[in-house]
């Protein structure tokens, strides 16, 4: 069966750093939440102040992104027909191994308290032989070639203009991946440019990383026939 692989590369999905573990505004949070200030998710909704002086700080603190990417990515047709690998991999080199079968959490407290459980144990259920999601630690250039990916699509606003559809007609080869940024503000590090085979933009202008990850699975859809559902 052909499978469309999505990763979501250099997603702004951590638990707090080391570095501002003591901050007031970190301290206050957990505290309110009853959990260590390691144990918590960095939010820059939540945690601005005290991530000032973090090193790439715009690129950092949004899980938002990854639960919208998540649910838009999940409970698409694609997903349901099988067709779609959808992985996760963050600004910590971590990758996240998501069972196409999970239902995310549609609130996003418990998305958060979800993936602060994952970061923290590793796997949700904790105590699971088959996980809903799973961690390791890999670099974009382990996980292509973990996944024995041979072309890696990059998509962002500073490549060449083509459709959407020409991008599923290349992600459903069967040895490529599609590589989204999963951050609000920046570029790609380095790695990632040195593992795209080509670098392509589906729209003149920035557009959100869930708005892109929807479009190009809307695109696979139509390619792979999922609503063919008339007899000819
Ligand atoms: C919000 S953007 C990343 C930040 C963006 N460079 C900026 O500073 O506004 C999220 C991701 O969506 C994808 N993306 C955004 N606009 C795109 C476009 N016009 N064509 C293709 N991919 C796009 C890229 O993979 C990008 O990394």
């Amino acid at each position: 069966m052909v499978k469309v692989r999505i990763v979501l590369v250099e997603s702004a999905l951590e638990l707090v750093p080391r570095e501002i573990i003591n901050h007031p505004a970190v301290v206050k949070n957990a505290r309110r939440r009853g959990k260590r200030p390691s144990e918590v998710l960095l939010d820059v909704s939540i945690h601005y102040a005290a991530m000032k002086n973090l090193p790439n700080r715009f690129k950092r603190g949004r899980p938002d992104i990854v639960h919208i990417s998540l649910l838009n990515a999940l409970s698409s047709p694609l997903n349901i027909e099988g067709y779609l690998e959808f992985y996760i991999h963050t600004i910590q080199d971590q990758v996240i191994f998501v069972n196409p079968k999970m239902r995310p959490p549609r609130d996003y407290r418990r998305f958060i308290g979800l993936m602060e459980q994952l970061l923290v144990t590793g796997k949700v259920p904790p105590d699971s032989d088959e996980p809903l999601m799973y961690i390791k630690t890999l670099t974009v250039k382990d996980l292509v070639k973990k996944l024995n990916i041979k072309h890696v699509i990059l998509l962002s606003e500073k490549g060449e203009l083509v459709t959407p559809d020409e991008v599923a007609s290349l992600a459903i080869r069967g040895d490529t991946a599609i590589f989204i940024g999963g951050f609000a503000h920046g570029d790609f590090g380095r790695e990632v440019y040195e593992v795209a085979s080509d670098i392509l933009a589906i729209y003149p202008k920035p557009l959100d990383a869930w708005i892109v990850v929807s479009r190009i699975i809307e695109a696979c859809e139509r390619k792979l026939k999922v609503y063919s559902f008339r007899l000819e």
